[in-house]
């Protein structure tokens, strides 16, 4: 089968990247913005950064902004009809990745009503036309959803987030502004910067991974180890690496999928709400402990994008070991928390069931068993 490579038709990067909306909307014509945000963007002034520009150009838009973290069918069931009752013909997605994913499937139901229920898009859904036209606008380093052909939605009945992977998804222009990012708080770009540091090395060992892949990984893991110290501290420098280095990620682990630490911080966040990015990082080194033999040579280029010295002079067995103390040295530092306290005992069978049975498992480089998904679970207690 042939590899295939989806990326957005065009992309803005740096300091002011904003400014190029204005053009982007005459050039394509469109005549009125569905703003989809969330309340706290709204509330802290984010949002307004893109929409004064609007405003300033006599543009139209209308805001939308029912959108929780670990977006639900609701919040995209809500959007659909308000994009209906808008009169809008494209999406300004503005965010992280819960607006940007609540946009691609609000996009993606408008234009095929036959999946209005949001539940039958989980998977590969036979989607026929391409979503709204979206320009999606990250405000954390981390999901790189602008650039990727998924998107994840929480069923809160079922207690399950679920994964759709869709190539008519894709936001036909990002922007990525480092300054849109540089109101997060430390924590928040610690876990979402640890997100793109997990897309990055489990999108490297992924089963699907090769050459070009490769190449966008091994960037992205050097650019956010060299980067995310200092976005936490917030300088300019250290949030355009990041900015960069997400992006770069989802270049790559969106046209190969992910592994088990992803499936796992999934069941984490629907039965918990754990933050997206927190659940991922604290899983990081684990996962990475269980798939150390069926990784090749691969964590030794880990060990040496992350900067570790000496690599060329290790053995196989102390170079995986130095990649694993690299991520956990780098969690540690920008403050992240090794347990979860929620998981309880009687809930570990259902959380590995679910993990199990989540998208991103079979990409995972070992197969696992149900009790060694406990046994992984049972490590954050
Ligand atoms: N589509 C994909 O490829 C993909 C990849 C990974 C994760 N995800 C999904 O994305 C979601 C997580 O997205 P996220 O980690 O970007 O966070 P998020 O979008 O859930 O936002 C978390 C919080 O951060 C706040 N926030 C965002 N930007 C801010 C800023 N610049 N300043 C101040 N506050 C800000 C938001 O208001 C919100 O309260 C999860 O649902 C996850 O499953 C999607
Ligand atoms: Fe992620």
């Amino acid at each position: 089968m042939a590899n295939r490579i989806s990326l957005n038709g065009t992309s803005y990067h740096g300091a002011g990247a904003i400014n190029e909306i204005v053009n982007e909307v005459k050039g394509h014509g469109f005549k009125k913005a569905f703003i989809s945000s969330d309340p706290d963007l709204v509330k802290f002034g984010v949002t307004k950064k893109v929409t004064d520009l609007l405003d300033a150009a006599n543009l139209p838009y209308e805001v939308y902004s029912d959108i929780k973290p670990n977006p639900t069918i609701e919040n995209v069931k809500n959007g659909v009809e308000a994009f209906k009752a808008s009169g809008a013909d494209y999406i300004i997605a503005i965010g992280g990745g819960s607006s940007m994913d609540t946009s691609k499937a609000i996009g993606i139901i408008i234009t095929n009503p036959e999946f209005a229920d949001v539940r039958s898009l989980e998977g590969v859904a036979p989607t026929k036309n391409p979503c709204v036209p979206i320009i999606a606008v990250p405000t954390t380093a981390g999901t790189a959803a602008e650039v990727t052909i998924n998107y994840v939605i929480t069923d809160v009945e079922k207690q399950r987030k679920f994964v759709c992977v869709d190539t008519h998804d894709m936001p036909i222009v990002a922007v990525v502004d480092p300054e849109m990012m540089s109101t997060m708080p430390k924590g928040l770009t610690a876990a979402t910067g640890m997100d793109a540091l997990t897309h990055a090395i489990e999108g490297y060992t992924t089963k699907a991974a090769w050459e070009m892949t490769d190449m966008f990984h091994l960037e992205a893991i050097r650019l956010i180890s060299e980067n995310l110290r200092d976005a936490v501290a917030n300088t300019k420098e250290g949030r355009e690496g990041m900015a960069l280095g997400q992006y770069i990620a989802g270049m790559g682990f969106s046209n190969v999928g992910l592994g088990i630490d992803h499936s796992m911080a999934h069941t984490l966040s629907a039965h918990y709400d754990t933050p997206h990015g927190v659940a991922c990082a604290m899983l990081l080194p684990i996962s990475m402990e269980f798939n150390r033999e069926y990784t090749g040579d691969k964590y030794k280029n880990i060990a040496k994008a992350m900067g570790v010295e000496g690599v060329d002079n290790m053995s196989q067995d102390e170079y995986r070991q130095a990649a694993i103390d690299a991520v956990k040295k780098l969690s540690k530092d920008v403050g992240i928390p090794e347990k979860n306290e929620r998981i309880k005992e009687e809930d570990l069978d259902v959380l590995a069931t679910d993990a199990l049975n989540d998208a991103c498992y079979p990409g995972n480089p070992r197969e696992a068993t149900k009790e060694q998904v406990i046994e992984m679970f049972r490590q954050l207690m």
